[in-house]
């Protein structure tokens, strides 16, 4: 049985490809199976994989229909082939992000810390509380450690019922900023946040 994390944040830009492609790359690095879910018309992830060949480690497909997205999960969740189940959603909110929100096991939702990316968070996860009772962890993500604004939104986020707020934070990094269409190099300095990311998600997983 696969575990089926699904990637959502209403906000576009906010990380949710970087964070399917990177963190599927580290569970791979864990010794994990995983199948990535593009469910963006966009297909970014596709494209993604498309470009970085299969040194990857990771298979993604392309789902952009809610009836597609269903079938795919229905069908690769109880697969023996596969440990996780990511699936990277569009930003907004419709039909596709209900049912990848609705069907995960987990959902993550990662964001900055600006005001407005705090406030797009707040609406996402009042979706969840209206909708769904999936559990939630925001994962605060390009996030400069420097910045006050990271106490801040830290202290917001702690202080509401809905979601969890992952232990770890991802720094803003060129390395991360040009992982895109490339296989990550997960095991190298720059992107060792992600393999701890990976790590928690697999922790919270098994606990669920
Ligand atoms: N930790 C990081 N450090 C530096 N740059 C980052 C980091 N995370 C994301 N980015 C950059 O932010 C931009 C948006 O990221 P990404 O495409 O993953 O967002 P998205 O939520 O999938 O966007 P969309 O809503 O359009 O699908 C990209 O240019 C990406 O390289
Ligand atoms: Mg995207």
């Amino acid at each position: 049985m696969a575990s089926v994390l699904s990637i959502v944040q209403t906000k576009g830009g906010s990380g949710k490809t970087t964070t399917t492609m990177v963190l599927a790359r580290a569970l791979v690095a864990l010794g994990e199976s995983v199948l990535v879910l593009d469910s963006d018309k966009q297909r970014s992830a596709t494209e993604w994989a498309d470009d970085a060949g299969p040194d990857l480690g990771f298979e993604v497909m392309s789902v952009p229909t809610g009836r597609t997205l269903q079938s795919a999960i229905d069908r690769y969740r109880a697969s023996p082939e596969y440990s996780y189940l990511i699936v990277d959603t569009p930003p907004g909110s419709d039909d596709i992000v209900d049912k990848a929100s609705v069907n995960a096991d987990l959902v993550l939702v990662p964001t900055g810390v600006s005001p407005l990316d705090m406030k797009r968070t707040q609406a996402t996860l009042n979706w969840f509380e209206d909708n769904a009772d999936t559990p939630v962890a925001v994962v605060l993500t390009n996030v400069d450690k420097r910045e006050k604004l990271l106490d801040l939104a830290q202290e917001t986020l702690s202080s509401q019922a809905r979601a969890a707020l992952a232990d770890t934070i991802i720094p803003t990094r060129s390395a991360t900023r040009r992982v895109g269409s490339t296989v990550p190099r997960v095991t190298t300095k720059p992107f060792r946040e992600w393999m701890e990311l990976a790590e928690e998600v697999r922790t919270a997983c098994r606990e669920l």
